[in-house]
């Protein structure tokens, strides 16, 4: 009986039509509801759960992914619900690898409660669903809880954000070589200017910096490549931690350039299914030498929901970040960043690169057009 009863219910959602039939209907003892069919159903039915379950999960992944990806979430929230916290993540987990999830919060019953969306996001991590969006909200709540402590930990400057200064090529002047650079670039720059999911701002941006194989961005990923290996070599040993803990053993290291007129900018972000990112600057622009002014700099630090809080109450500090050419950073893809607009025309060029695990290799979607979600 439950079986048919659900091979029912993935049907419905799968057809908006029939949907509608099932909306506020009492079918065989079970009142569903249009988007919460899957819940209703799940709630009374988990005495044979497990037998339903897997079903329930082949028939769901059959779907397109978009709605696949809603139904994974729902049914993720119904274990949530019944305290099935392993059933849960492994849904969310389901989900997210099939694209960026919608925000953990649109889980909670009631937005504000932080205490609500600690947990959930607690139990993501140690279910192993460290991922750059589960970190961030959990120390979004955490911060909005005042346990600077936790948030302290996560948002850890000293122990993961890295600084530092690239070696050109022999041969080569670090001058020279950040030309020959910008001169790669700037024949495939296109114009981002509609407000969309993704973060970039009137710029322009070469999608595919990092997958071109002429000579000095072929170099330059190389040196990142370094980089990110002394980087992840240098890791403090703390296993438990939830981004130490996520270092993907298997790796593709990707980016793209960002070039910013006058009134270009960077909303603030962090990046999705990535597990570090970084940013190496190509060209400076004069106006962000005034170390007073800061024009042209980057942001690092809380994220939008934080806005209005003092970094003593809430543990989350910011650094800013002058763009000297030849310099990067190297930082948790949950780390919040953005810049302002430099007000100026100067030309300011950097490359924005992703360490991105492996396990998302094949749901990544190859950049020829616009990022949904990144800048
Ligand atoms: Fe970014």
């Amino acid at each position: 009986m439950l079986g048919a009863h659900l091979g029912d219910v993935i049907d419905a959602i799968n057809d908006r039509r029939e949907a509608r039939r099932f909306t506020g209907a009492d079918a065989g003892g079970f009142q569903y509801r249009r988007h919460g069919v899957i819940i209703a159903a799940m709630e009374t039915t988990a005495p044979d759960f497990t037998a339903a379950q897997q079903r329930m999960l082949d028939r769901i992944e059959e779907a397109p992914t978009e709605a696949a990806t809603f139904q994974l979430l729902q049914l993720a929230a119904s274990y949530w619900k019944s305290g099935q916290t392993a059933e849960f993540a492994e849904c969310f987990r389901r989900a997210y690898r099939r694209g960026r999830c919608r925000k953990i919060s649109s889980l909670l019953t009631s937005r504000d409660d932080m205490e609500e969306l600690a947990r959930i996001t607690q139990a993501l991590i140690d279910h192993g669903c460290r991922y750059s969006d589960v970190i961030s909200e959990h120390a979004i709540a955490e911060a909005l809880l005042g346990r600077v402590d936790a948030v302290r930990s996560l948002v850890d400057y000293g122990r993961f954000f890295r600084q530092g200064r690239c070696i050109p090529p022999s041969g080569s002047s670090l001058e020279g070589f950040n030309r020959a650079v910008a001169d790669e670039i700037k024949p495939k720059l296109a114009f981002y200017d509609e407000e969309d999911a993704s973060a970039i701002r009137k710029s322009w941006r070469n999608d595919t910096a990092l997958q071109a194989k002429t000579p000095a961005l072929a170099a330059l990923k190389a040196l990142l490549a370094r980089e990110v290996e002394t980087y992840l070599a240098n890791l403090p040993d703390d296993p438990d931690h939830p981004f130490i803990a996520s270092r993907p053993r298997e790796y593709d290291l990707d980016g793209w350039a960002n070039a910013s007129p006058a009134d270009g900018y960077l909303l603030p972000h962090i990046h999705s299914r990535t597990w570090a990112t970084g940013v190496y600057y190509v060209t400076q622009p004069e106006v962000s030498r005034d170390t007073h002014g800061q024009r042209g700099w980057l942001r690092v630090g809380s994220p939008p929901e934080l806005d209005g809080k003092e970094p003593s109450e809430t543990g989350w500090e910011t650094r800013l970040i002058e763009p000297v050419a030849g310099s990067f950073i190297l930082m948790p893809a949950y780390f919040t960043h953005a810049t302002e607009p430099m007000g100026v025309e100067q030309e300011r060029i950097s490359i924005a690169f992703e360490v991105q695990p492996a396990e998302f290799r094949d749901q990544r979607p190859r950049r020829s057009k616009k990022r949904p979600s990144q800048d």
